[in-house]
């Protein structure tokens, strides 16, 4: 079924509704009303009419059972970060329909696993891959292709064949990046019956845009509900698409600790309830860095060294 067949959607309101990133009846089916209103220009009762129907066509919305839900878990994958023990740490690897965070100073490795991951996710299963391909949110001009080249030669793949699976963007401001994440279930429906369809979604970083632009005490509940939203698109990209959602954030200085450590992660809370596990990396000796998993649903508060070496993430 097409978006223009769903009831009250002609093909200039279906036109309006891909524009904005809603590409697919699974798309509209988990949307808001008012998030179509803004983007369709349509009236509330229209949009609440267009979102019942596609969640009847879509076949989602309502209650599941568990063993639905054990189904739909069985198809979680996982993708391998390059270093055993962190991936042990996070229980096999970062898990798809999840959104994962790795926060930290700087230098403290967040973008080289970008990077990685960017690289193994092209990798058969069996290898700890998925097989798919990347799609890379870079707010802070960090990306470096010459990295992927590295990295895919510890891989031991090609890498003009990586390289062209990695789908960059730039995002120039929040609005952008905001924006982006809402097109990128574009390019993943364009993708999705191809050889390499999207399996994972990087965003490094997602809050330093917001942080720059959000100056002061007054602007922080807003600043705070647009990250938040903004992080639940992404987490929504990661269900449709079975994909990883990787993001990084950096701390900032914490100005009335006088215990314990002296950092906190920026967008605090906000980040903290929408990832599903949260990585805390330090600096150690060299090429070594230290992971902390601070929050999982499923797995203990533990620890794991890995190293940055010039062949990318290993033990
Ligand atoms: P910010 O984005 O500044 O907050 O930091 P980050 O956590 O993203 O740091 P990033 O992942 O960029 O880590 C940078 C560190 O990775 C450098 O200090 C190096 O230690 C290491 N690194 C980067 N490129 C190379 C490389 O080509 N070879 C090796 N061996 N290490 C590298
Ligand atoms: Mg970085």
């Amino acid at each position: 079924m097409d978006l223009d067949e769903l009831p009250g959607v002609g093909p200039a309101i279906a036109e309006k509704l891909r524009e904005a990133g809603f590409n697919s009846l699974e798309a509209i089916a988990v949307a808001s009303p008012m998030e179509l209103v803004a983007t369709a220009e349509i009236g509330e009762a229209t949009a609440s009419k267009i979102i019942t129907a596609a969640r009847e066509a879509a076949d989602i919305g309502g209650f599941e059972t568990g063993d639905k839900i054990l189904e739909r878990r069985h198809n979680i994958g996982k993708l391998t970060t390059g270093s055993k023990s962190l991936d042990e740490l996070i229980g096999g690897g970062l898990e798809t329909q999840a959104l994962t965070e790795f926060y930290g100073e700087f230098g403290s490795g967040k973008t080289q696993i970008a990077h990685q991951l960017a690289v193994t996710v092209q990798l058969p299963p069996e290898k700890g891959g998925l097989n798919g391909s990347a799609i890379i949110i870079d707010t802070e001009n960090t990306f470096r292709p010459d990295r992927i080249k590295d990295m895919s030669e510890g891989a031991e793949l090609d890498y003009n064949d990586v390289l062209k699976n990695i789908h960059v963007a730039r995002a120039y401001n929040s609005n952008h990046q905001i924006l982006l994440v809402e097109t990128a279930g574009a390019l993943a429906e364009e993708l999705k019956a191809t050889e390499k369809p999207v399996r994972l979604m990087i965003i490094d970083s997602a809050t330093a845009q917001f942080r720059s632009e959000y100056v002061g005490r007054g602007t922080l509940a807003d600043r705070q509900q647009k990250i938040n939203r903004h992080l639940h698109d992404a987490l929504r990209f990661g269900d449709l698409n079975n994909a990883v959602v990787m993001i990084t954030n950096q701390v900032m200085a914490k100005p009335d600790a006088f215990f314990g450590d002296p950092t906190r992660p920026i967008g605090g809370h906000i980040v903290g309830h929408t990832a599903t596990f949260r990585l805390y990396l330090r600096k150690s000796k060299g090429e070594k860095r230290v992971a902390k998993l601070v929050d999982s649903p499923n797995m203990p508060e533990a620890e794991a060294v890995f190293s940055v070496s010039s062949i990318g993430i290993r033990d």
